[in-house]
């Protein structure tokens, strides 16, 4: 055999490549029609404003005194701003807390400068501060709202809120309605334990509370006919507390359609899902006909069930109109993805130290969060376009539901067994001692966020920077 004369070894070698890609360009492309789906502004503006003010709202137990919160526009869950796809969402926002704070848009893939992030991508707003977020979500979805600077203590003393984007042309639900589910830790006087990050919420998953409430309330209750169709959002604002809520209550006419904003491939039946402190999962839900019959739904995250909410089935609505549920996402499958080499790993652990007595980090670095250099603190870059594989190694024994800002992520394995989840995510909970591989690709360029969202971790050190160029 002699040597191919280089035209053909030329030829050869395209044929190759063509038939051959990397695994890494066959995994962009598999992704390619899928995430990303911007949407294309319409040129709508919607303007809100938001003030962050410390307040009172009424006692969440009876016969208590008004409970004192900080909170959004003076409610506790903050308003729910509700704007269709396309639209450019402006909110002008005034601090009136005796603290600096900032928004951060949770889920939103949003310009870099809006995410909200003290110091890295804006100046935190001091007291009596302004700050105009402006952008135009690429999503529709389940999102979330609430401060970056010092959140263990923010959001705990009620400072959160929904952004729910609705589809350009929304399916024709009879209701949409949102559950915030979220903890808080009263003292003997009933108001909210002034003691902030303390050792033991720094030992444990953060901080706890002693009463769950579901939109503010411990009696929340969804009225609804048989026949309707209801699209249910629920979302973990907690500080801590994982929630497992009992799906199965729900009976035969549930499904789940979108988990932290982003549409499946199909709906499922909901299962056993862990909504982690920022997790949304959307439900789409209809009744069948029967007795009045209230359905209550419970937390099994825990060896005592915890009540939630409850839905009272009562009447029939007029038959509604059929049509098929939003859940037909293009959702890559990923299949070989486990695969690729590990792009960087993220090892969580904890050690003695730090302003709190314990320090979580990640690769033996603990976050110095709010000094005024934390953009020299990328941990490592990411090309844009490109797949990564990123590995989460949770050396410790305690929860550590990891979450990324400005993009979406899927589940490729825990503990080496591959998984399809059949969804994006922004946040993953890893269990003790677990391994949680993820497969994404970056495609907004600017420095985001990867931290733990027990928001006690994050203060005490387990957030890193990831600059995407
Ligand atoms: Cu909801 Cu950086 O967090
Ligand atoms: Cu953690």
């Amino acid at each position: 055999m002699t040597r191919p004369i280089p035209l053909l070894s030329t030829l050869l070698l395209v044929v190759a490549c063509s038939t051959h890609r990397s695994p890494s360009s066959r995994l962009e492309a598999e992704l390619a029609g899928a995430y990303p789906v911007e949407a294309s502004p319409t040129g709508v503006i919607r303007d809100f404003a938001i003030t962050a003010a410390p307040g009172e709202r009424d006692p969440l137990t009876p016969g208590a005194p008004p409970l004192a919160v900080w909170s959004y526009n003076g409610t506790t869950p903050g308003p729910t701003l509700r704007v269709r796809l396309g639209e450019t969402v402006r909110v002008t926002f005034s601090n009136h807390l005796p603290d600096e704070t900032t928004i951060h848009w949770h889920g939103v893939r949003v310009p870099n400068g809006m995410d909200g992030v003290p110091h890295a991508t804006q100046p935190p707003v001091p007291p009596g501060g302004t700050f105009v977020y402006e952008f135009t979500p690429k999503d529709a979805g389940t999102f979330w709202f609430h401060p970056h600077v010092r959140s263990s203590e923010q959001v705990e003393r009620g400072l959160y809120g929904v952004l729910i984007v609705e589809d350009a042309d929304p399916p024709p639900y009879s209701q949409d309605v949102v559950w915030v589910i979220d903890d808080w830790l009263l003292g003997a006087d009933r108001q909210l334990d002034p003691r902030f990050n303390t050792p033991h919420d720094m030992m444990h998953d953060g901080r706890w509370g002693n009463v769950v409430t579901v939109n503010g309330r411990t009696d929340e209750t969804l009225a609804v006919r048989a026949g309707e169709r209801i699209r249910l959002r629920l979302l973990n604002a907690s500080n801590g507390r994982v929630y497992v809520p009992d799906l199965a209550a729900l009976g035969d006419g549930a499904r789940l359609i979108a988990v932290d904003g982003m549409y499946l491939r199909a709906p499922i039946p909901p299962g056993r899902f862990e909504l982690a402190p920022g997790n949304r999962i959307d439900l789409d839900l209809t009744f069948a006909p029967g007795e009045r019959r209230e359905i209550p739904v419970r937390d099994t995250f825990t060896r005592t069930p915890q009540p939630l909410a409850t839905i009272l089935v009562d009447g029939v609505a007029p038959p509604a109109l059929a049509f098929p549920s939003p859940a037909h996402a293009v959702v890559p499958l990923w299949a070989d993805a486990l695969a690729t080499p590990v792009t960087h790993e993220l090892r969580l652990n904890a050690r003695r130290g730090g302003p709190f007595g314990l320090e979580w980090t990640v690769n033996d670095v603990a976050f110095a969060g709010h000094s005024h250099d934390s953009h020299d603190h990328a941990s490592f870059h990411l090309p844009r376009g490109r797949f990564a594989h990123l590995r989460f190694t949770n050396q410790s024994a305690r929860l550590h539901p990891i979450h990324l800002h400005g993009m979406f992520f899927k589940v490729l394995a825990r503990n080496g067994t591959p998984v399809d989840e059949g969804y994006f995510r922004d946040t993953v909970l890893v269990h003790s001692k677990e391994t949680v591989d993820i497969g994404l690709v970056p495609v907004d360029a600017g420095s985001w966020m990867l931290h733990c969202h027990i928001l006690e971790h994050a203060e005490a050190g387990m957030m890193t920077m990831i600059s995407v160029e």
